[in-house]
């Protein structure tokens, strides 16, 4: 999702450096800006010269001093608490005040985040955007409890920058989107382990009968399997309700390193990956 957004970034004149601290994950990046502007300038929405200045304004960084000197930082790692609180250490020490330090998690506290950096939890917020991201038009924004007004308003100006809606969501696990959206998706594995009807029979149903543009075990490969089963965990652990628990077979394909799309195979196969 970093790529995702550092591209809409880029798109919208401003200067980004996307950190990583694998450089395959950068060149993964760096292929993904290339093919989706040129995408763009097949399909005669952008000319090509500007395609390749929003791809000049972006940079690709190993280090997040490299960065010293943004407004904000934007952070996608992956969805693990402890990852996060070290990396927003990191942040603060590299993105002074007033830079605004966002975190794209899908579930995890922004309160408990905003922990990490204790004086500066002001300046933390969560910024979520969906996949893909030059695609979807939603940014949730979530205020951890110690987030200023003045971060919140910044960040909503940014999002709508970027041609996004922001809405606001209450600092609870899986805020709105996940809350409802992961239970569905952990609710279709249920139906595919007892049963009920195979994978493409229960995507099809959800397509044609609920006009989903992906059925949610696809979107479920789409997303990731391991990230849908960590969202769940997050949900389980902090709502501490059992109906939140994973699907025995959503966490046997995890196991089994089947995570969907990136994987090459989750529910469904994708043999060009
Ligand atoms: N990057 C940039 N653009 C992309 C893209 C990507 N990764 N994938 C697709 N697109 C663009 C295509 O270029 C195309 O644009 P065009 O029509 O102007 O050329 C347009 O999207 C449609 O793509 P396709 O024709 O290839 O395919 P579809 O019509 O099937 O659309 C889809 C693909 C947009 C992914 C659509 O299936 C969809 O909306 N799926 C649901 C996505 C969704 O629910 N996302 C939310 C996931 S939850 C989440 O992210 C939160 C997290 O916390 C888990």
């Amino acid at each position: 999702m970093g790529a995702g957004i550092a591209l809409i970034c880029a798109q919208s004149a401003l200067r980004v450096t996307q950190v990583d601290v694998k450089p395959e994950q950068l060149e993964r990046a760096k292929n993904y800006h290339r093919k989706t502007m040129d995408r763009s300038v097949e399909k005669q929405r952008i000319s090509r010269a500007d395609a390749d200045a929003a791809l000049s304004r972006i940079h690709y960084a190993s280090c997040m001093s490299d960065a010293s000197g943004a407004e904000w930082a934007i952070e996608a790692a992956t969805e693990n608490l402890e990852l996060k609180k070290q990396i927003f250490k990191q942040m603060q020490q590299a993105f002074p005040a007033p830079a605004v330090l966002a975190t794209n998690t899908s579930s995890i506290s922004i309160t408990d985040i905003g922990a990490a950096v204790g004086a500066d939890a002001g300046r933390v917020i969560g910024m979520h955007f969906f996949n893909p991201v030059p695609v979807m038009a939603l940014v949730e924004v979530i205020n951890g409890l110690a987030t200023t007004a003045e971060t919140t308003r910044r960040t909503i100006e940014l999002a709508t920058a970027l041609g996004k809606t922001a809405v606001p969501a209450n600092d609870r696990a899986g805020f709105v989107s996940n809350r409802v959206l992961m239970p569905m998706i952990n609710e279709a594995f249920y139906a595919w382990m007892e049963g009920v009807a195979g994978p493409e029979q229960i995507d099809q149903i959800m397509k044609l009968g609920c006009n989903f543009p992906m059925g949610p075990l696809r979107l479920a490969d789409f997303i990731g399997l391991d990230v849908c089963h960590d969202i769940m965990m997050v949900l389980h652990r902090e709502l501490g309700n059992p109906k939140y628990f994973p699907c025995p077979l959503l966490r046997q394909l995890v196991l089994a390193g089947r995570l969907g799309d990136k994987s090459g195979r989750g529910v469904f196969e994708y043999p060009a990956k």
